[in-house]
């Protein structure tokens, strides 16, 4: 071979190589290498919204020690529920190379651009709890049954106020009862899915005159809080309060332990004393709350075992990484607008002080002195 031929032979082949591990890296988003060897570990971005709510401090350090456990680093970063924090540090995580991402969106809706950049980097995307909407960048979801957990906090609500049993068979009891109505912040995805499987179980009593809502106010949009922030549900209930006067109210249906304490401190400044609060249920099984509701406060939460939804979370990744095609047990329910997203459900629980050592303590949940 004449040398000038031989050069070309050898660029050509560089070609080659190089055309294979692009075609190689494009079509794999695992990250892997052209030959499907595993990379071990590299890091993982995971971003949560905030670390006001007990939950998700809960969720971070869960996600962030499974994944060590796994031999991966881990960039665990929360964004004080500030959209434009949370998008900068999904970027940073982008540019700094994670391999793959863990979102807990503030807003669902505001990730298009940055999911993008993270696309075009071949960086899988897992939504972990909250639906990211509006794009088609993002790979699987790990979540609750959000609708059921609706269903659960009405539920739970009927339970108290005594028109169901703790069967869930109806006692016949019929009222009427007073309840006002509570919807988590509108800009998160599961916030429907909780009001929908609300109302679905109270509208029926509702329609028969068994529950009663003084306020007038049974729209999403009325009852919506944004950010889930409790000072504003206590606004709302300091508000209702003045507009129904001196009717007494027996229930109040609240989707998130940190309203039903912005509540709580709405009724008692509005003259209820701890022990003729309404029936207030919530959700997270946040330890204060479970003190309020062993101290006869907040009647219910909704647990949601954040060490199973990690460890769901950390799977994906982990099979993501090596090639494997991750478990979904729902590719129906959670259309994001774009794509439907292949999805796993986790179950939640109702709890109240009857099983509460049950669920909480003897799961190791909490200890003891956690709620003390
Ligand atoms: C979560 C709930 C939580 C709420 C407020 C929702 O997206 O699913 O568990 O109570 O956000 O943080």
């Amino acid at each position: 071979m004449k040398k000038h031929s031989m050069l070309k032979a050898i660029a050509g082949a560089g070609v080659l190589a190089l055309g294979i591990g692009l075609a190689g890296c494009a079509g794999d988003r695992t990250g892997n290498s052209a030959g499907g060897e595993q990379e071990a570990g590299g890091t993982i971005g995971v971003a949560m919204p905030t670390q006001q709510s007990e939950r998700w401090i809960a969720d971070g350090n869960n996600v962030k020690s499974q994944l060590e456990q796994l031999g991966y680093q881990v960039d665990l970063q929360y964004a004080n529920d500030d959209i434009p924090t949370q998008v900068s540090q999904i970027e940073n995580m982008i540019t700094t190379g994670a391999k793959a991402l863990i979102v807990a969106s503030i807003d669902g809706t505001t990730l298009t651009d940055v999911l993008q950049q993270a696309k075009e980097a071949n960086i899988p995307v897992i939504a972990y709890d909250r639906l990211i909407n509006g794009t088609e960048n993002v790979d699987y979801y790990t979540t609750f049954d959000n609708y059921k957990v609706g269903v659960q906090q009405a539920t739970s609500l009927l339970t108290g106020l005594g028109v169901l049993d703790a069967s869930g068979k109806e006692t016949g009891a019929t009222g009427p009862f007073n309840v006002e109505l509570f919807a988590g912040s509108p800009d998160d995805n599961n916030a429907t899915f909780f009001w929908n499987g609300a109302m679905d179980t109270l509208k029926p009593y509702m329609d028969k005159g068994v529950l009663k809502v003084p306020s007038g106010q049974t729209e999403f949009g009325q009852a919506a809080i944004l950010r889930w922030l409790p000072e504003t549900a206590q606004k709302r209930m300091e508000n209702i309060l003045t507009v129904i006067g001196g009717t007494k109210l027996n229930g109040v249906l609240s989707p998130y332990d940190g309203l039903s304490i912005g509540i709580i401190s709405a009724l008692t400044s509005g003259g209820y004393s701890a022990s003729d609060l309404p029936v207030i249920t919530g959700q997270d099984a946040e330890a204060g709350s479970i003190k309020s509701i062993i101290a006869g406060e907040q009647y219910s939460t909704i647990f949601k075992d954040t060490r199973e939804l990690a460890k769901q979370a950390v799977t994906m990744v982990d099979d993501i990484r090596k090639g494997q095609t991750p478990e979904t047990n729902d590719t129906k329910t959670y259309d994001n607008g774009k794509k439907v997203v292949p999805s796993y459900l986790l179950q939640s629980t109702i709890v109240t002080k009857d099983n509460y050592k049950a669920v909480l303590l003897d799961s190791g949940y909490y200890t003891e002195a956690d709620l003390k």
